[in-house]
């Protein structure tokens, strides 16, 4: 495994990879855990070459504080990608990626104006800017996102349509902890007892799965948040059931296709998202 940390190494080691084949890219912010690492592996399946981003992304943090707490271990990173089918580590600097400012605004509509894109203003901007200039930077074959960051999954993949990008997203599912908590690099900052508190998230929301056949859609979002709020440590964001495909708020059982209850929840100083398909 190689690691790269500017451009220009970057495509050096690319010209030689390409002649092996297609290219898996799995872009990341790094405090990598097994999520992460189930993103490698599906393209390790799917391409002879995979390459691995590590950057934490200043543009998509709305939260100084965030930003500044958010964990990073490049050599713990490097030691576990190693287990894996990873070819070559790109981790640049931020002057790096951003040489000047990137003062690009992309337009996802409804998209960007609900639940995180509401919660965190200009954060799917920030993503979009970073993954463009990444798919720029690396041009993939396929990209691999995880259905964690729902959301993020339906803005890169309009990214792509709007740029016309050749790049295959491919969706991955959430990987949990034992307790049913969705893995995530900020788990690092719950205290143990905030970490066993917040496994009640996927706790509720599996049971809401099972409950609409009894609930109307309004019914079950206040239950899912009353049933969250009881607990001293979590405190609900917003839960929202929507549209899988475009992000459009259900309002019944009875409209078509696939419905996902969306939930950021603030567990101490840390927020937490999570989600679950329903029908
Ligand atoms: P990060 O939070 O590090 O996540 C990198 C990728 O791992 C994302 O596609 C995310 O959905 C996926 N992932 C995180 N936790 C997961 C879990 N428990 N199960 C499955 N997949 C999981 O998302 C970002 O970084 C950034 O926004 C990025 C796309 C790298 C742009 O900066």
């Amino acid at each position: 495994m190689m690691l790269v940390k500017t451009k220009k190494e970057l495509f050096e080691k690319l010209q030689m990879l390409r002649e092996k084949g297609s290219i898996g890219f799995v872009p990341t912010m790094g405090a990598l855990h097994r999520g992460h690492l189930s993103l490698v592996d599906f393209a390790a399946r799917e391409n002879p070459v995979v390459v691995v981003s590590i950057f934490v992304n200043p543009t998509q943090f709305n939260d100084p504080d965030d930003l500044k707490r958010y964990p990073r271990d490049l050599e713990a990173d490097l030691e576990l990608l190693k287990t894996t089918g990873c070819n070559l580590v790109f981790a640049p600097e931020a002057a790096e990626m951003y040489p000047e400012p990137d003062t690009r605004k992309f337009d996802f509509g409804h998209l960007e104006q609900v639940m995180e894109g509401k919660h965190r203003p200009g954060h799917f901007n920030g993503v979009a800017q970073v993954v463009s200039k990444f798919f720029e930077i690396v041009q993939p074959d396929r990209a691999y996102f995880g259905q964690k960051d729902f959301q993020q999954l339906a803005v890169v993949k309009m990214l792509v349509r709007l740029l016309n990008l050749p790049v295959e997203i491919v969706a991955c599912p959430i990987i949990r902890e034992k307790s049913g908590l969705a893995m995530s690099s900020r788990n690092e900052l719950l205290s143990p007892e905030e970490r066993e508190n917040a496994s009640l998230i996927f706790d509720i929301l599996s049971q809401a799965k099972n409950l609409t056949g009894e609930k109307s859609v309004e019914g079950l979002v206040n239950w899912v948040i009353e049933n969250i709020n009881k607990n001293p440590f979590l405190n609900v964001e917003y839960f929202e059931v929507v549209d899988s495909e475009n992000l459009q708020p259900v309002k019944t059982w009875e409209e078509k296709g696939e419905k996902t209850g969306c939930i950021a929840v603030h567990c101490g100083k840390v927020r937490l998202i999570d989600n679950i398909v329903l029908n």
